[in-house]
């Protein structure tokens, strides 16, 4: 029989996207502005696709902020392009006056038409000339993010409900310094990672004391601030061998404790054997301004992984990710897990989730959704509009939530990622993880049927369960 799950009042159901994954922006024409446009244009994209158009954001948003309301949606996150914003180096620090004006006019429609917004500050782009002497491997990208994120506030401060400082830092890092996957391309390098790890965090305590102190200045409503984490639970492949034990208690301590563990207590520290080395220790340590430097926990989830030890010399004690799943997977190979997001909220976040005066903190689930592969010149046709999957993996994921906040865990709202199919990074256009279609190059929209099902449940705080789909059994 089909079961209603009722959400608390004033829940909010929304949708998450980034500048550079959606916007097309002009000033990224040219290829030169951000570290991502220039990768992009060299080629290192899977399907050899560029963001230069993406969804067309730039000059649509007014249309598909206008879809979001007929959706029913209730909060709306962006990204400010910071390469657009501070596009070269000058010696009195200046925002860009056009760019200003753009995410002044953008914010003010998202407020017009009723919904919270969420504003991320780093959203893995780097302005091409910071990237150039050194991105987050250089302390003055941490002095220039300060003072972006300070005249940031400033200009959009009163338009901003919800701030993200930082996106999925340690993926991150991860990307960019280990798979080499992403800018700035290095493979392998454990030390460079944490090097930018470190500086991520600096970045993240001088956001926080920025924006803090900007809004006291004006008068404003007291700001909400967090950086985004990507929470991935890891399974070890035989849970009956050592190795493969440790590969995933150092994956999930590095991955998913060490930057919420150092924003709690004010330091970073590594776990053994890693603290031993004297590089590890030169970058460990306190960081001024950083303890519970936090107002919510914006939390990104979308999979599970299953990690195994690799034989392979030099000796890698982060081991690598399996070759096999337990679970269904999207056509990225990510497991469907939504039991993942209710041990989240329910166990794993437990210890994270006090503030500063010991009241729990608000969650708000700032990313979660999945994507269907399509050929992005794709154009014509009613391919990918009946997302049965979608529908599926959104219920699941709903009914966890449900289920968590039935349990005691304090979230206050939702956003999908992604409301448009969005550039995906090094995956570039073929992945599709909208609720609405692009079809390119016409930047035709059309509603998916998981848009329709996300709208009622938006409309009545309600989701309705085909039948009793998931229990939480590890
Ligand atoms: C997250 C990123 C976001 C998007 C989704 C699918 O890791 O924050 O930009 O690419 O994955």
């Amino acid at each position: 029989m089909a079961e209603i799950l009722k959400f608390p009042d004033g829940f909010l159901w929304g949708v998450a996207t980034s500048a550079f994954q959606v916007e097309g922006h002009p000033f990224e024409s040219s290829g030169q502005g951000s570290d991502w446009s220039v990768w992009a244009a060299q080629g290192n994209i899977k399907d050899k696709t560029t963001a230069e158009q993406a969804c067309e954001f730039y000059s649509r948003y007014p249309e598909d902020i206008k879809l979001c309301k007929e959706l029913n949606i209730s909060a709306f996150r962006i990204g400010l392009n910071w390469p657009a914003l501070r596009p070269c180096k000058t010696d009195s620090f200046a925002l860009d006056p056009d760019a200003v004006k753009y995410y002044r006019q953008m914010l003010e429609h998202i407020k017009q038409a009723g919904m919270k917004t969420f504003v991320t500050l780093f959203h893995f782009c780097l302005p091409q000339w910071l990237a150039e002497e050194g991105g987050w491997l250089n302390k003055q990208t941490v002095e220039e993010f300060a003072l972006f994120t300070e005249a940031a506030a400033q200009e959009f401060g009163d338009l901003v409900d919800y701030w993200l400082t930082v996106n999925e830092p340690l993926v991150y890092v991860y990307q960019g310094y280990i798979s080499g996957f992403w800018p700035p391309g290095i493979k392998h390098n454990y030390l460079k990672a944490f090097q930018a790890m470190r500086s991520l965090l600096e970045g993240h305590a001088r956001a926080y004391e920025a924006i803090h102190r900007v809004a006291k200045t004006n008068n404003w409503h007291n700001p909400m601030i967090s950086y985004a984490i990507h929470w991935r639970p890891f399974m070890a492949r035989n849970k009956f061998n050592p190795l493969d034990q440790l590969v995933r208690f150092l994956r999930d301590q590095i991955f998913n404790h060490i930057f919420p563990q150092a924003v709690q207590t004010g330091q970073l520290n590594f776990p053994y054997p890693l603290s031993l080395l004297n590089e590890i220790k030169a970058i460990s340590g306190e960081i001024k301004g950083l303890k519970q430097s936090l107002d919510y926990l914006g939390i990104n989830y979308y999979t599970r992984e299953i990690c195994e030890f690799a034989w392979t010399w030099p000796i890698d004690v982060f081991g690598k990710q399996s070759d096999i799943n337990h679970m269904e997977t999207t056509d990225l190979g990510w497991e469907i897990y939504p039991q993942g997001l209710y041990y989240l909220l329910t166990e794993d976040l437990a210890p994270f989730r006090w503030d500063k005066d010991g009241n729990q903190m608000p969650i708000f689930i700032t990313e979660n959704g999945m994507a269907t592969l399509h050929h992005h010149e794709l154009s014509e046709g009613d391919w990918s509009l009946d997302d049965e999957n979608r529908k599926l993996f959104l219920i699941q994921h709903i009914a966890a939530l449900h289920k968590a906040i039935e349990d005691g865990a304090n979230v206050k709202g939702y956003l999908y990622w992604s409301l448009l199919d969005n550039f995906e990074w090094a995956e570039g256009l073929q992945p599709r993880f909208g609720l609405v279609r692009i079809s390119y190059p016409t930047q035709d929209r059309s509603l998916r049927k998981s848009a329709e099902l996300y709208s009622s449940v938006a409309a009545t705080n309600c989701i309705t369960l085909p039948d009793p789909i998931w229990t939480p059994v590890k």
